[in-house]
């Protein structure tokens, strides 16, 4: 069965709006956890534009589902990973203006940052992934550094048209293949919606999939706990 993770980055984006503590976060994971999904994503970003620290810690007492977090290969965010003891964080490339995380980690490139950090968070018992493009070479490469993981960025796949769909599939198809005949676990997320989810949804061997704005702004028109419940029965 694949598990669905919901990034609810966003719920916090919309409280940082006003500072003033709503909508609440572990209220959040709650209607998520009612809503059928199996894991918490948030990713603490260096800037803290959405996720602070104080959720990270809020999350592991209080909510019903493991966490996972999404962070840069950082000195300082990696203490923090350490001291909250999330179920599993996954490594991702971190620009300061962009408006989302824009593409996979270049495994080689960062080798010595993920060098650094993939250790001790192993050691600490937490399970470890890489957001890389859809590319053998970073499969290849994150199972060469270690990785318990891979998740397979999709955003190049949501944004295709019709000319490019099929090709942006089969980039996936092929990394996803290999990532499994390497005995990696595969993830797979972003820009993942209730109509381009299928396809990767059927794409053999993923473990999870992580899906955040497109829930949330569901939520805003059914409430979080439908939004989830009407991606998770899409999963199933
Ligand atoms: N997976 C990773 C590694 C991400 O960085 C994000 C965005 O924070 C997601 C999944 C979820 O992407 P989206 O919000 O577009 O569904």
């Amino acid at each position: 069965m694949i598990k669905l993770g919901v990034n609810i980055d966003h719920v916090a984006t919309l409280r940082q709006a006003r500072r003033q503590g709503i909508p609440d976060i572990v209220q959040a994971a709650r209607a998520v956890s009612a809503g059928g999904a199996d894991i918490i994503t948030v990713h603490l970003r260096r800037d803290r534009r959405h996720i602070q620290d104080s959720d990270l810690y809020l999350l592991k007492k209080n909510s019903p589902l493991p966490l996972n977090m999404e962070m840069a290969a950082d000195r300082d965010i990696t203490g923090i990973a350490l001291d909250v003891r999330p179920a599993s964080v996954c490594l991702v490339p971190e620009n300061r203006m962009e408006l989302t995380t824009e593409g996979g980690l270049n495994v080689k490139e960062s080798a010595s940052a993920l060098e650094e950090t993939l250790p001790v968070l192993k050691k600490a018992g937490i399970e470890v992934s890489f957001f890389i493009d859809p590319l053998k070479e970073q499969v290849r490469a994150s199972y060469e550094a270690g990785a318990d993981a891979v998740e397979l960025h999709t955003g190049s796949y949501a944004d295709s048209g019709p000319e490019t769909l099929e090709a942006e599939l089969n980039r996936l198809r092929e990394a996803a293949a290999l990532a499994v005949e390497l005995g990696l676990k595969l993830n797979a997320g972003h820009g993942l919606d209730y109509s381009n989810l299928i396809p990767v949804r059927d794409i053999p061997g993923i473990s999870e999939l992580n899906i955040g704005y497109s829930i949330v702004c569901r939520a805003i028109f059914t409430g979080l706990e439908a939004a989830v419940r009407e991606m998770k029965e899409l999963i199933l």
